[in-house]
């Protein structure tokens, strides 16, 4: 057998079991004889880089290769659809079709998968590009990135599939997933996503596709779109796609009469709760595709279906007390504690109470037996108040507090925010405490070692007060604190060290500067370039830089106002952190690439893939990740996929070797 031979026999053995395993839970051989195979596969195709191919099972693995998303203008625009939440609108639904087709018709009743939607293309019964949702008409290419969710199917079982067809779903995160994915993000004090479906949404945005490929994502596919299906009946060609591959919901049915449907809608508003995805209603959908052409559309939705929406959980629990949280601006928030209760799966004990208004609007008062629900963040909400529960004594209204609970200070309102604000930005503990942990934190300076408990404790210990206190810090100085051993006094000290390599842009967001987020934070970094230009900038000036309006202007005034924040810098200053552009970030060489939409792909002889990056920036082109009609050139090494090169070829797209484009640019 050749190489070639063993290549794809290896590929089409792995993809059946990857089918077998992840789509039918039938696995046919053990993990270990899987693993086996698939190292066997990656170490035949990493030398015999030739032979490479996109659809591949090892592209399952993912890459770290680093890439922006291209937008993909989607064929067909992605719909919503039009929600319900009552069984009288499910009955007006049924009627105004049956009242437009004036002839007999079936509904296809669904889940509703609660995650981010994908449109996938296949072409030849390979999955060619796999686009988000975006904004309906235009989404993110993220293609390497679902190649790793393993029950999308990256070749097609079969032979009956259209040439050329569309399919969309839904990716998802399991609960068990994203249980365990929070449980390490606490542990490592990063945010918590606030439900899988914003977990799912920001894994499949994810820049390096081989931490996609370890969240363990999921796929249902519930749509079909393409000229030459094989059947009129839309559950029929799902049922089709499953023999392809494709994960399709065993729940799916189909209903000839209102009776059905609602006891379809009945059965799953309690049974969803079994499932190991989150679901958030029912879809309802006319399976005749001739009878969905005739029906049509509206602007925003089909006509020929409808989301029911199930009722949001809710639990009913007494309030026990209200206190009274200040976070790193100032601002105080009011956290109702509860008596525990059971919702939607977890154990409820705490639940936000917003701002004054909010309080003021529930009329609530301490002992209310309250309604809780769970929105959308992670902290369950107060919805209302049975107040027929209460009975004779009627105890203390809630109020909001008019002093800081922590030192004091009498709180103030701004205008125009509903948020109460203590003003005492200089000696307020958990304001000190909140922005020397801003400032550590993993998106500002990523300081390894160090916490909140710790930040907590050195700050109790009178050993810091500000960020610029923890350059000081030394091992001495550290051990023999509680739970802090030589090793992690010196990871400590290490962290600091290594953090005065975190470019300007990072250092500004993480001064925590109100209003100046990440985004902002590299805007002004790269139009101010330097700490001692944007402490001398006026409101003028600021609000002159793309993106920054007079809100954040007068932030950035105010902070500088305050010589305790120049005092901060200086120190900053002189530990050695980057307070100005480094020359390398800020040069620009030319614009030979102006306009320029340039895809990299093979090895290079004279720089880095990341050096062409660079250089392709720095002469005013832009790397794209995939290869479109509207890449400009291809720059290409040695060993260039020959999926990429028939692409290319097929679009027309200019191919550029290493030596021609430095020639270019020189
Ligand atoms: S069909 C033209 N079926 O709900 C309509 N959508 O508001 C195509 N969704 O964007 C969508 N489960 O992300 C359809 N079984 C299902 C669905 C479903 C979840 C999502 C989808 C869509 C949104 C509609």
């Amino acid at each position: 057998m050749t190489v070639q031979e063993r290549i794809e026999q290896l590929r089409k053995e792995l993809h059946n079991h990857n089918h077998n395993y992840y789509v039918l839970n039938q696995p046919e051989i053990s993990d270990k004889a899987f693993d086996d195979l698939m190292r066997e596969l990656i170490d035949l195709e990493e030398a015999n880089p030739e032979l490479k191919d996109d659809s591949s099972p090892s592209m399952r693995v993912g890459s770290d290769i680093s890439k922006e998303f291209e937008q993909i203008a989607h064929k067909y625009p992605m719909l919503s659809l039009g929600n319900t939440y009552s069984e009288g609108e499910v009955n007006d639904f049924y009627d105004r079709t049956k009242r437009s087709l004036n002839e007999p018709f079936d509904i296809c009743c669904e889940l509703k998968y609660d995650g981010t939607s994908i449109s996938l293309t296949y072409e030849h019964g390979r999955l060619v590009r796999a686009v988000t949702r975006g904004d309906g008409e235009k989404g993110d290419d993220v293609t390497a990135n679902v190649k790793t969710i393993r029950t999308i199917p990256l070749v097609l079982h079969g032979d009956n599939y259209p040439d050329s067809f569309e399919i969309r779903g839904e990716i998802l995160m399991p609960w068990s997933v994203f249980d365990e994915l929070n449980k390490e993000r606490e542990a490592r004090e990063e945010p918590l996503f606030a439900n899988p479906r914003n977990a799912a949404s920001g894994t499949l945005k994810q820049q390096n596709s081989s931490i996609v490929a370890s969240r363990k994502l999921d796929a249902y596919l519930y749509y079909l779109l393409g000229e030459n299906l094989p059947h009129d009946g839309h559950y029929e060609n799902l049922q089709e796609a499953a023999k392809w591959g494709f994960k399709i919901s065993d729940a799916t049915r189909k209903a000839t009469n209102l009776e059905e449907v609602f006891q379809f809608i009945n059965f799953w508003d309690t049974e969803r709760k079994n499932l190991p995805v989150a679901t958030d209603g029912i879809v309802l959908k006319v399976n005749s595709l001739r009878q969905q052409k005739n029906l049509g559309f509206t602007a925003k939705s089909p006509r020929w279906a409808i989301a029911y929406k199930f009722q949001a959980e809710q639990a009913l629990t007494r309030l026990n007390t209200v206190t009274f949280q200040v976070g790193r601006t100032g601002a105080v928030t009011p956290v109702a504690n509860l008596d525990p209760v059971q919702l939607s799966g977890t154990v409820v004990k705490r639940a936000s109470l917003h701002n004054a208004d909010i309080i003021e609007s529930l009329d609530l008062h301490m002992g209310d037996m309250v309604y809780v629900e769970k929105g959308g963040e992670i902290i369950p909400k107060i919805t209302g108040v049975d107040v027929a529960a209460r009975g004779f004594m009627v105890n203390d209204k809630v109020r909001f507090i008019t002093n800081c609970p922590e030192c004091g200070t009498k709180l103030i309102r701004v205008e125009g925010e509903a948020a109460f604000y203590c003003p005492n930005e200089s000696s307020c503990p958990p304001q000190i405490k909140g922005r020397i942990e801003h400032f550590i934190s993993r998106k500002a300076m990523n300081i390894d070692g160090l916490g909140p408990e710790t930040v907590d404790m050195f700050f109790q210990k009178g050993l810091i007060s500000n960020a610029a206190d923890l350059y000081q810090l030394t091992v001495d100085d550290m051990r023999g604190l509680e739970r802090m051993g030589q090793k992690s006094a010196e990871k400590i000290v290490k962290g600091m060290a290594e953090s005065k390599n975190i470019p300007f842009e990072r250092v500004l967001f993480a001064l925590g500067i109100r209003f100046v987020g990440e985004t902002v934070a590299k805007k002004l970094a790269k139009a101010i370039q330097n700490i001692d230009a944007l402490e001398k900038a006026d409101i003028e000036t600021l609000v002159a830089i793309d993106e920054i309006g007079v809100k954040i202007a007068e932030s950035i005034v105010h902070y500088f106002s305050d010589d305790s924040n120049i005092a901060l810098i200086e120190r900053l200053k002189d530990a050695g952190v980057q307070l100005c552009i480094k020359e390398e970030e800020s040069v620009v060489v030319g614009d030979k690439l102006a306009g320029k939409s340039i895809v990299i792909s093979g090895v290079f002889a004279h720089h880095s893939r990341d050096e062409y990056k660079s250089i392709i920036e720095q002469n005013g082109g832009k790397n794209v990740g995939s290869i479109s009609a509207k890449t400009s050139f291809i720059l290409a090494g040695d060993n260039m996929g020959p999926a990429k090169l028939e692409k290319a070829h097929k679009l027309g797209v200019a191919i550029v070797s290493e030596e021609e484009f430095l020639n270019l640019i020189s």
